[in-house]
């Protein structure tokens, strides 16, 4: 076998054999396939496609390029996935409240990417916490407290991390295989025995049409459920932030909020409890979807969520007390304005990529991979669709590290919020289940 052959025949439009994309994917992980097949490889994928049979065979040899982790514990070992918006921070609320309702959540997670945030920037909002661990680490964690949020050790799919280095500067992050297999050979690594995907559609998502996150959601729950692994997408939408802060330690707070019973309803718990249902009913912990989400909501309300996020953050080297002074361990900017509105009127749409990339701009995510992160930084208080605000009433309060910051992401907050005369009905949050 060789590189040349494999991608000549993608090139003809033929699928490689299994054997073909196991030797490639092993190849991209010990160095004998070069840069330059790596992409021309990926070019070939991303224009003639692999279908559902090689999808699912190259999504597995990604995720045989390196550990997958084996487990021996007394519940199932479930698991949750975004495929990325803006203020969402589910993961942090669900891995503890599934592990409260009995399974075990080693999630293994992601850094921001363009305009959304990635979980593991919000957890290391919280000080002294750390998300790399070694695999043994993840597994005394996992077994101690029901669930971890870490990022994939060198180990976990080495030649996703190389393919996916490459996708990003040969303009094929946009393959329907490619963000199958990458998304999913980092999953599967960890060996969840159900699975949860969050596939965001509207404008802060990587989809914005229905079609493309319909196919999205499709093609990586066939290919999950193909590995053996029980798997459900909901599609929600993503056409306003999913809570009123964005930015790391910002959304953080949002979540102790929850957790701490000062919010008890609205986007993010209801999103939560949907996902969760969903993911539990797969996993045999529980009858059906409502009862799955009914138990996640009564283990947020008498607390246990709380403690045992608390546990976790423990765990993973952040404060013993966090739950109980959590103020005191976020980070806060330095500069914080309001973003007034110029005349009153309804919020009619939300550009919440614009939002994304505002945060971006203030220092809360990464121009270039080596761009360390503000944590303090971002926005508050947003506006939602459908509200109706007075001239001069806040659509936004900004975070700021400096001074001089704060005109650009003053303009593109009034940008990205369209106000008109008459009021709109937001979107429902949840749009469909497939799988
Ligand atoms: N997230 C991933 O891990 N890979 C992709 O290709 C896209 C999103």
């Amino acid at each position: 076998m060789d590189a040349r052959s494999i991608i000549a025949k993608l090139r003809q439009r033929e699928v490689p054999e299994t054997e073909d994309l196991r030797w490639f994917a092993m190849g991209l992980a010990d160095g004998t396939v070069s840069d330059a097949q790596a992409g021309a490889f990926a070019m070939a994928v991303c224009m003639g496609g692999l279908g559902p049979k090689g999808r699912a065979a190259l999504t597995l040899a990604m995720r045989d390029s390196g550990d997958v982790l084996q487990w021996d514990l007394d519940g199932p070992v479930i698991d949750k996935h975004s495929t990325g918006g803006v203020g969402d921070c589910v993961s942090l609320l669900l891995a503890p409240a599934l592990a409260e309702c009995g399974a075990f959540v080693p999630m293994i997670s992601g850094r921001g990417l363009g305009h959304t945030g990635g979980t593991l920037d919000k957890m290391e909002s919280i000080a002294g916490l750390i998300i790399g661990v070694s695999e043994d680490r993840l597994a005394a964690i996992v077994a101690q407290v029901g669930c971890a949020i870490v990022g994939a050790s060198a180990g976990i799919a080495p030649a996703d991390k190389r393919l996916y280095a490459i996708r990003d500067v040969t303009a094929t992050v946009e393959s329907l295989d490619l963000i199958t297999a990458s998304i999913l050979s980092k999953k599967l690594a960890a060996s969840p025995d159900a699975l949860v995907l969050d596939v965001k559609v509207g404008s802060g998502a990587f989809m914005k049409t229905m079609d493309e996150a319909r196919a999205l959601a499709t093609a990586l729950c066939e290919t999950a459920n193909a590995a053996g692994c029980r798997t459900t997408a909901i599609i929600s939408d993503m056409n306003q932030p999913l809570v009123p802060s964005l930015g790391n330690a910002l959304e953080v707070a949002e979540i102790m909020k929850v957790l701490t019973g000062e919010v008890t309803a609205g986007p993010l718990v209801s999103l939560s409890a949907a996902l969760g249902g969903v993911v539990l009913t797969d996993a045999g912990l529980v009858d059906d979807v409502q009862d799955g989400a009914d138990r996640i909501l009564a283990a947020l309300r008498d607390g246990r969520v709380a403690e045992r996020f608390g546990r976790m953050v423990a765990a993973q080297g952040g404060p013993v007390a966090f739950v109980d002074t959590w103020a005191r361990f976020l980070p806060e900017a330095n500069v914080i304005r309001e973003v007034a509105a110029p005349e009153a009127g309804y919020v009619t749409a939300i550009d919440g990529e614009s939002l994304g990339l505002a945060v971006v701009a203030l220092g809360g995510g990464r121009q270039v991979e080596s761009d360390v992160i503000d944590p303090s930084v971002g926005l508050s208080g947003l506006a939602r669709l459908g509200d109706f605000v007075e001239r001069g009433q806040p659509l936004a309060v900004i975070h700021a590290g400096r001074e001089d910051l704060v005109r650009g992401a003053e303009a593109m907050v009034r940008q990205a919020i369209t106000m008109d005369t008459d009021p709109v009905t937001a979107p429902d949050l949840i749009h469909e289940r497939v799988g």
